[in-house]
């Protein structure tokens, strides 16, 4: 392992053709279960920020970043700082990088549906240079299937818990959580029946792994082989984690096309992701119809107080945003 790893960083060193390849990251030979991400494990991995980081995003060239929609509350150039190779909010970082932003593009369908289409593209104002800190990912193209408990991961400098801020000190954050397949993902939605899962939608998570406010427009990423895949942008949840309620994120699949024309000619490298065997989700029956005739309605109360959350995670951060 110690001779492969010092290998590839050799070759990173040398060759500027293997330099671009996308989803290698050479700082991470191995990811254990911990919180904290160690630095350059996720070197594509942005944060987003309006005076302070508000939300995850992606590199996914050395001029572009992927980003969730909602994450764009506001369209001032200016306002905006993206940083790369971070590691803590507080710093110091060594190997980060900053750069404006020289254009916004929102997906033209965003808010067809709830937070469908939950996808934006942030341009960078100049290049960046790769080094083992930045680098890009690769993004799922449209042939590509995550099969219900696919093993993937989240990042980013979200909360902790719901009312749990991660201290400024605290690195990057890293959680392994499963697929839920679209079928299933519908069905635990129906007491939310503001947010409608689609085929633009892809879930993930499980009790007390999941994403939360601050990490918005990351990636859910899975690894095949060498590389790492982006399969989602993170997009909504009922806040955090909870049991029952995978969160939902952007399905970098269903956009290879709208990526492609919209970065032009600079190089955002797709790769297909391959499940084997056969999809549970594909088999899933929802029992409950209706949320009146779940048999947990003694939980419903409280419930129904946390759904009204889905609405208010984009809205609070909104509200936040405006505080001069
Ligand atoms: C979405 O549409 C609603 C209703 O038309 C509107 O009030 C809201 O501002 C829109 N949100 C965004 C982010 O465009
Ligand atoms: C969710 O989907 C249903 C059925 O397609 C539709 O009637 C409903 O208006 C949608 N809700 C929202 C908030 O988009
Ligand atoms: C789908 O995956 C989740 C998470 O691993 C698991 O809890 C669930 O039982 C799976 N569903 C089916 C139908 O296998
Ligand atoms: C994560 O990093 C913080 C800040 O450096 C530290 O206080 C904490 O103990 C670390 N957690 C683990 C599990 O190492
Ligand atoms: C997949 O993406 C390629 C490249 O953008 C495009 O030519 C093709 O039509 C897409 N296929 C589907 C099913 O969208
Ligand atoms: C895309 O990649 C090719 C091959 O590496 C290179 O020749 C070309 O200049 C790149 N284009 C952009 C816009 O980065
Ligand atoms: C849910 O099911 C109950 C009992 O079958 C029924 O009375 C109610 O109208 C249903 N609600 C919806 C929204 O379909």
């Amino acid at each position: 392992m110690a001779a492969w790893t010092l290998l590839i960083l050799l070759v990173f060193d040398t060759q500027l053709s293997v330099l671009s390849e996308c989803g290698v990251a050479p700082l991470s030979t191995r990811i254990v279960g911990g919180q904290n991400a160690t630095a350059g494990s996720w070197p594509w991995q942005v944060s987003l920020h309006l005076t302070f980081h508000i939300c995850g995003g992606t590199l996914i060239s050395d001029q572009w970043v992927l980003t969730a929609a909602h994450c764009i509350v506001t369209n001032t150039l200016s306002a905006w700082t993206l940083y790369f190779g971070r590691e803590t909010q507080a710093g110091p970082n060594a190997h980060e990088v900053s750069r404006r932003v020289s254009k916004i593009i929102v997906h033209p369908n965003f808010n067809n549906t709830f937070l469908n289409n939950d996808i934006a593209l942030m341009r960078l104002s100049s290049p960046i240079t790769f080094t083992d800190y930045i680098r890009p990912i690769c993004l799922a193209s449209n042939s590509s299937q995550f099969y219900n408990s696919t093993s993937c991961w989240i990042t980013g400098w979200g909360k902790l818990g719901k009312n749990e801020v991660l201290p400024s000190t605290t690195p990057l954050q890293e959680v392994q959580v499963p697929v839920v397949g679209n079928k299933q993902c519908s069905c635990d939605y129906i007491p939310a029946p503001e947010a409608n899962i689609t085929q633009q939608m892809i879930c993930a998570g499980q009790a007390n792994k999941g994403a939360c406010q601050g990490d918005s427009g990351g990636p859910l990423q899975c690894k095949q082989g060498s590389k790492w895949i982006q399969a989602g942008i993170t997009s909504f949840g009922i806040p955090c984690a909870q049991a029952g309620f995978p969160e939902v994120y952007a399905r970098v699949s269903e956009f290879q096309t709208w990526i492609t024309d919209q970065v032009g000619g600079a190089n955002a490298s797709f790769v297909t992701f391959t499940s084997s065997g056969t999809d549970q989700d594909s088999s899933f029956v929802c029992r409950s119809t209706n949320s009146t005739t779940s048999p947990n309605s003694g939980n419903s109360v409280k419930l129904a107080s946390e759904l009204a959350f889905v609405i208010i995670l984009v809205k609070m951060l909104i509200d936040y945003i405006s505080v001069p």
